[in-house]
C-alpha cells in the first residue's frame, strides 16, 4: 500500500473512519497527525458500532501499530476513557498504541475558553465542538502550552500547571466564568498522566524505524479540507492543518517519504457548525435527516447538507495533491430523482470556477448546477462496480472527473463489505 495520506476533501465527516478501517487491512502503522477529540470517526464491524475520537481507527484490527503524533492535541481524560471503553469491549490496547511526547495537552481551561469565546461571538460563533481545540492550539503557537512529556513528569507538571491555572483563572474571571480549582485539575490530570505514561514515547524515531523497515504507513486525517486553518473557510475552521501537509508536520515524516494521497468525499456535501456552504439545500437535508442520516458523531448535532460541490472538491485536489478518491454515502442518493452538482459559483455578474478566499464573498455565491438523472435503485447491496446502476456509475465518473482525481473506492454503506474497489 506504501505510505498513504488520507484526507477529508470536504467539510469533515466524509466517512474517513470507515475508509481508514478498510485501508488499514493492508497497513502496518496508522497515525493520527492533527486535531483532537473534536473528531468522531465511526466504524461498523458487523452490527457493532465504534466511535473513535483520538485513537486511530487502526486499533480495531489486530497487529497494527497506532500512533497519536506530535500534531495532535490530546485531552488526557478523554484518551483514558477511550482506551478504557475499547478494553471493555475486548479491543486490545497494549503495546499497539503510542502517543507522542511532544503532543500538546488540552486542559479544562481550554474547553471553558472555547465555550466563552463562542458566547462572546454571538451570532458570529464558529459552532465549535467545545472540546477546547482552538485555545489548545493557541497556547501551542504562543509557546505557553504543556506537552505530554510535561504531563508524565510529576514534579515538572505540578509546577507548570500551577502557573497555567493562575493565569487562565484571571482570564476566565474576566469572561465572568467560574475559576478552576488547581487541586482538582491537578489530581485528575496526574492520575491520567500516570495511566498514560506507558504509551508516551518519541513517535518520530518510532515512525522512522517503520519507514526504514519499509512498513506501510497510513496517515489518518481528521476533519476536512475546508476546515483547515490555512486553506479552509476562515474563521469558520478548526485550528489545525487538515490538509495533506499536516500529515508531515504532525508526524515528523517528511514529504518525500509519502507515496500517495487519498481524498475521501461524500456523494453530496455536509457541514456541521457555522460558515458558508454554497450548495446547502433544505430539500436534501430534510431527505437525509428523514432517512436517519447525517447526525454528528461527536456532538449529535444535525449536519447541514447540500449537493455535491465540485468547485470545492477540485480545490481540495489542488491543495492536498489528491491522487485517488473514495466516494462514500452513495446510497444516500438512492431515491433522488434529479441530482444536482455544483460546477461553478456566481456572485452577481462575477463567475467563479474556484473558491474565493473571502468568506463573505463565498457566503454570497450562488451555485451553478449541472443535473444528473438519479438511479432510483438501492445500491447498498452492490458489491462490484458492475452491480452499481449505470446512472450511478455515470454520476460517480462525472464527479471524479470534475474533481480531477481518479475514482478508487465507491462506498455504499457503513459496513466493510459495502466497499467497491473501482
Ligand atoms: P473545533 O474544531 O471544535 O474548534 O470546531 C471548529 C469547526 O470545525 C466547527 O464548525 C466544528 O463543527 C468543525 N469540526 C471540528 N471537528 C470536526 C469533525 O471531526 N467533523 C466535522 N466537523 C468538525
Ligand atoms: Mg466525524
Amino acid at each position: 500500500m506504501a505510505n498513504t495520506i488520507l484526507v477529508g476533501a470536504q467539510w469533515g465527516d466524509e466517512g474517513k473512519g470507515k475508509i481508514i478501517d478498510v485501508l488499514t487491512e493492508q497497513a502496518d502503522v496508522v497515525v493520527r497527525t492533527q486535531g483532537g477529540n473534536n473528531a468522531g470517526h465511526t466504524v461498523f464491524i458487523g452490527q457493532k458500532k465504534y466511535v473513535l475520537h483520538l485513537i486511530p481507527s487502526g486499533i480495531l484490527r489486530k497487529k497494527k501499530t497506532c500512533v497519536i503524533g506530535n500534531g495532535v492535541v490530546v485531552d488526557p481524560i478523554g484518551l483514558v476513557s477511550e482506551i478504557e471503553g475499547l478494553r471493555k469491549i475486548g479491543v486490545k490496547v497494549n503495546g499497539n498504541l503510542f502517543v507522542s511526547e511532544t503532543a500538546h495537552v488540552v486542559f479544562p481551561y481550554h474547553r471553558e475558553l472555547d465555550a466563552q469565546r463562542e458566547v462572546l461571538k454571538g451570532k458570529n460563533k464558529i459552532g465549535t465542538t467545545k472540546r477546547g481545540i482552538g485555545p489548545a492550539y493557541g497556547d501551542k503557537a504562543a509557546r505557553v502550552g504543556l506537552r505530554m512529556i510535561d504531563l508524565i513528569n510529576a514534579e515538572r507538571f505540578e509546577q507548570k500547571l500551577a502557573t497555567k491555572i493562575k493565569e487562565n483563572n484571571e482570564v476566565l474571571k474576566a469572561f465572568g466564568a467560574k475559576p478552576l480549582s488547581f487541586k482538582e485539575v491537578h489530581k485528575t490530570y496526574r492520575e491520567a498522566g500516570n495511566y498514560l505514561r506507558p504509551f508516551v514515547t518519541n513517535t518520530v524515531t518510532l515512525l522512522h524505524q517503520a519507514v526504514r523497515r519499509g512498513d506501510d504507513i497510513l496517515f489518518e486525517g481528521a476533519q476536512g479540507t475546508f476546515l483547515d486553518i490555512d486553506h479552509g473557510t476562515y474563521p469558520y475552521v478548526t485550528s489545525s492543518n487538515t490538509t495533506s501537509g499536516g500529515a508531515c508536520t504532525g508526524s515528523g515524516v517528511a514529504p518525500n517519504r509519502m507515496d500517495r494521497v487519498v481524498g475521501v468525499l461524500k456523494a453530496y456535501t455536509t457541514r456541521v457548525g457555522e460558515g458558508p456552504l454554497p450548495t446547502e439545500s433544505a430539500e436534501i437535508a430534510d431527505m437525509l435527516h428523514a432517512m436517519g442520516r447525517e447526525f454528528g458523531a461527536t456532538t449529535g448535532r444535525a449536519r447541514r447538507c447540500g449537493w455535491f460541490d465540485s468547485v470545492a472538491t477540485r480545490h481540495a485536489t489542488m491543495v492536498n495533491g489528491i491522487d485517488d478518491l473514495a466516494v462514500t454515502n452513495i446510497d444516500g442518493l438512492d431515491t433522488v430523482e434529479t441530482i444536482k452538482v455544483c460546477i461553478g459559483y456566481r456572485d452577481g455578474k462575477k463567475k467563479y470556477d474556484y473558491m474565493p478566499n473571502d468568506v463573505e464573498v463565498l457566503a454570497r455565491c450562488e451555485p451553478v448546477y449541472a443535473e444528473f438523472p438519479g438511479w432510483r435503485t438501492p445500491t447498498d447491496k452492490a458489491r462490484s462496480w458492475k452491480q452499481l446502476p449505470p446512472k450511478c456509475r455515470e454520476y460517480l465518473k462525472a464527479i471524479a472527473e470534475l474533481t480531477e482525481a481518479k475514482l478508487f473506492i465507491a462506498s455504499v454503506g457503513p459496513g466493510r463489505e459495502q466497499t467497491i474497489f473501482v
